[in-house]
């Protein structure tokens, strides 16, 4: 099953040579689909990230997590995983990520890759086995497969949309399978291995072991509160819930059981060094939940989507802060901010809406749009604002060029599998996938010579690297001074605190540098008369006398 590479030998030199560079690291997150495309064939590749090395350097992350690579029929983009231990041609070779891992480490860059465990591709070769296999069978015992005649075995309802059982009939075509359903918590090319199964361990640990002998620094782990479900499979209390819930509530998430699996990964990882790190995508109902994912023995991160989620209002976003990082202390761990990713609508159209007002997923030319100026501004607002505080940030690509979320995409360029399985009831993820912005005036915006397999919207090239790498007004511009003035001051190796203020400003203090954001709707002073180093945009900050005033929708980082 496995594939042999060389593994890459260039030692990691610089800041993040230290074993625990992911405390305080910048993370990028690399849709690969979506970043390069070397070969005109309109998907992004391993050789396009290649391409891109002195850019990502330039930006000056201190890691990439790039999203699967692995064959697979892409269902979901690549989250259906049929050979965990290779690359999908489209992607490139083994040869190329190993390449990717030996020149990121080159420019002192770690790289995290995806790894995905709840379920795999159903063309995964123990699905395949399972299918050909009898029911009851050691091969079947893998995933969930369940008798219970005409109806699915209980009411649960896959992440995206319709019943989270299949029936095996009409995949085999064999008497004795009429009856019997097999579990996949999203999309029925993705069945659910099932984590109660002893091979179910050893691959995992095989995946772990391969990988990190191919030098990559650590795993994201996709869907780390899936995995184990509640003995006897119970009917949940609300099939409407989707990717979050209690696990009282939803029999198949957050189960105490998935504790042991990131135990035994911990010690795993521990034999190949201390520098090797997990971060979980973990969807939960309370900081305190998630802070179980990041005790001393497990992970290193849990991606902190409270305040992914937390709009535009000062309180709840002061309150997110405090009981995330109470929660984190109490176990350790530092905090993993994070504003966007390829499942949620882009921050800078997120905050482009009225507090409050409902952003499913994906958002088509009938919705209300977003207004765009307001939107970026406060994206950069509070980016700036978390990029700022302790511990570890994660962007994702093409934040950094103020990209907002596709919203003109018509419904017969949607290909993400919520689209469909939903009836067309949910828009999906497309819009946060849609191909980066390179060049101006080059062809597909310098992303590809061929036709890019989402479209980009009108005006695109007008956000290209290109047009900004040398505006210093510009997203790209301030990302790059943000991140390296973070790294100057030692931001992420800080110490937290939320200082009381104006109710409209948040406030809070790392070490000698105070923070400041304000989100009401007036100019606001800041009680503090150190330096500015940076604000979210230049006119949003003035001197008047002896205080500092902030404009509506801007933050600012202010030395001792
Ligand atoms: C995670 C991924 C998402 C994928 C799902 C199923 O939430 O981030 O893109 O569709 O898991 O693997």
């Amino acid at each position: 099953m496995s594939s042999s590479a060389t593994s890459p030998t260039t030692p990691i030199t610089g800041r993040n040579a230290r074993n625990d560079w992911w405390k305080s690291s910048v993370i990028y997150q690399i849709y690969p689909r979506s970043f390069v495309d070397s070969n005109g064939d309109g998907v992004g590749d391993l050789p396009g990230i290649l391409e891109k090395m002195d850019y990502l350097q330039e930006l000056g992350v201190d890691a990439l997590w790039l999203s699967p690579f692995y064959p697979s029929p892409q269902y979901d983009h690549g989250y259906d995983v049929a050979d965990y231990f290779d690359v999908n041609p489209d992607f490139g070779t083994i040869h190329d990520i190993a390449q990717v891992i030996d020149r990121a480490h080159a420019r002192g860059m770690r790289v995290i890759i995806d790894i995905v465990p709840n379920h795999s591709s159903s063309e995964h070769a123990w699905f395949q086995e399972a299918l050909k296999s009898i029911p009851g069978s050691p091969e079947r015992d893998r995933y969930y497969f369940r008798f219970s005649g005409d109806e699915p075995p209980n009411n649960w309802r896959s992440v995206f949309g319709g019943p989270a059982w299949s029936p095996v009939y009409p995949l085999t075509e064999r008497e004795d399978d009429k009856g019997w359903w097999y579990l996949h918590l999203f999309d029925p090319h993705q069945p659910d291995w099932n984590w109660d199964n002893a091979d179910v361990w050893a691959l995992f640990e095989e995946i772990l072991r391969f990988w990190c002998d191919m030098g990559v620094d650590g795993f994201r782990v996709d869907v780390a509160h899936g995995l184990v479900k509640a003995a006897g499979l119970p009917d949940t209390a609300d099939p409407d819930i989707r990717l979050t819930g209690a696990p009282a509530i939803a029999p198949y998430f957050d189960q105490e059981g998935v504790h042991d699996i990131y135990r035994h990964w911990r010690a795993i990882l521990d034999e190949y060094g201390p520098d090797k790190m997990m971060v979980a995508e973990a969807w939960l109902s309370h900081p305190e939940r998630s802070a179980q994912y990041v005790r001393e023995d497990e992970m290193n991160h849990v991606f902190n989507f409270d305040i992914l989620y937390c709009g535009w209002n000062p309180e709840e976003m002061r309150q997110i802060m405090a009981q995330t990082a109470e929660a984190n202390e109490r176990v350790g761990a530092v905090n993993t901010w994070v504003l966007s990713n390829h499942d949620v609508v882009r921050h800078s159209t997120r905050l482009g809406y009225p507090y409050g007002a409902t952003i499913a997923d994906g958002i088509g030319p009938a919705d209300p749009q977003p207004d765009a100026t307001l939107g970026l501004r406060r994206a950069l607002a509070m980016t700036t604002f978390l990029l700022g505080l302790p511990g570890a940030m994660y962007l994702y690509n093409g934040e950094e060029l103020g990209l907002p979320e596709a919203t003109t995409l018509r419904p017969e360029d949607r290909v993400d599998p919520t689209w469909e399985r939903s009836g067309h009831r949910i828009l999906g993820r497309d819009g946060a996938r849609v191909p980066l912005p390179w060049a101006k005036g080059a062809a597909n915006a310098g992303f590809s010579s061929g036709k890019p397999w989402l479209p980009q919207p009108e005006g695109w090239e007008e956000k290209a690297v290109s047009e900004q790498v040398e505006d210093p007004t510009s997203p790209l511009h301030h990302y790059r001074t943000a991140i390296e003035l973070r790294h100057e001051l030692g931001l992420g190796e800080g110490n937290l605190e939320i200082v009381d203020s104006h109710p409209d400003l948040l406030l809070v203090r790392n070490d000698t540098t105070t923070l400041a954001m304000n989100m009401g709707p007036v100019d606001l002073p800041v009680p503090v008369t150190g330096e500015v180093m940076i604000a979210s945009n230049d006119q949003g900050v003035r001197r008047e006398e002896d205080s500092l005033v902030l404009s509506p929708n801007t933050s600012v980082w202010i030395a001792d």
